[in-house]
């Protein structure tokens, strides 16, 4: 599978899990099982979603999650790597760990990195895990009272569950008509200097100056929600009383 515009063999698809929900995932396997390419699954945003039922970054080749601060559960920065195929992950412990070559001489063939967690990190991380259900629970009572509280709004559409997912809602996010509140991110602007942490949708990384002239193909979706979106407060310890001031504020916005 070659990249016409570039003529590079494409290796691998990466399907990114956003927001906690995930990503139709069966048609990338279909694309995997024609082609010679990896799936390799961005989970770093969804540790805890189901897709069809099976937990997210198992499907292909390997999967990543990250432990950063700002995530479900953390282990205060770093992540993990998710495979089930024992050379790649005896590649992936050597090319964390210095890939020495040997363990006493500390032989080097390649060179390696230090990407592994601490043993602190790791301790701090293991007893997040074991929490990861009661977030998720709470983020999706979080999303439940948010979607019940702005059902009645016009010109707010919260991001649903698909049918064949089980989100965790770590960012619940929703759609804000322009008529009814002008762009996202004036609402977003105006909340922050309320004291309320809205957050627009992330910035589309065909539109990261970083990436100017880079390919980017028939992207016209990503722009749209990005012009409309907002993520709401959603801590797994808001309070009943911090979401009813965001809904409030919500409710002034409109025009
Ligand atoms: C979708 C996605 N991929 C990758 C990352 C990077 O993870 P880290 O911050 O642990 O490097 C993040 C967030 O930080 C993310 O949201």
């Amino acid at each position: 599978m070659v990249n016409r515009a570039t003529g590079r063999t494409v290796r691998a698809v990466l399907p990114v899990h956003l927001y906690g929900h995930p990503v139709d995932l069966d048609a990338f396997l279909d694309v995997a099982a024609r082609w010679p390419v990896a799936l390799v699954e961005d989970s770093a945003e969804s540790l805890g979603a189901r897709y069809k039922g099976r937990a997210v970054g198992v499907a292909g080749l390997a999967g990543c999650l990250s432990f950063n601060g700002n995530k479900i559960v953390t282990a205060g920065g770093g992540g993990m790597l998710l495979t089930n195929d024992a050379a790649v992950a005896e590649r992936a412990r050597s090319l964390t760990t210095h890939a020495r070559a040997d363990a006493t001489e500390w032989i080097h063939r390649e060179v390696g990195y230090n990407y592994r967690l601490t043993n602190l990190q790791a301790a701090l991380g293991v007893a997040q895990l074991e929490q990861l259900g009661a977030f998720v629970e709470a983020k999706r009572r979080t999303a439940d009272a948010y979607a019940a509280a702005v059902a009645a709004f016009e010109g707010v559409e919260p991001f649903v569950e698909q049918p064949w997912a089980r989100s965790t809602y770590w960012m619940f996010s929703v759609l804000l008509d322009p008529r009814r509140f002008g762009a996202a991110r004036e609402v977003v602007r105006a909340a922050n200097a309320d004291g309320i942490g809205f957050r627009p949708l992330w910035y589309p990384l065909h539109r990261q100056p970083v990436f100017a002239g880079r390919q980017a193909y028939r992207i016209e979706i990503a722009d749209d929600l990005h012009a409309r979106g907002v993520s709401l407060p959603c801590s797994v310890g808001i309070t009943p009383e911090e979401r009813a001031r965001v809904v409030a504020f919500l409710a002034d916005a409109r025009r």
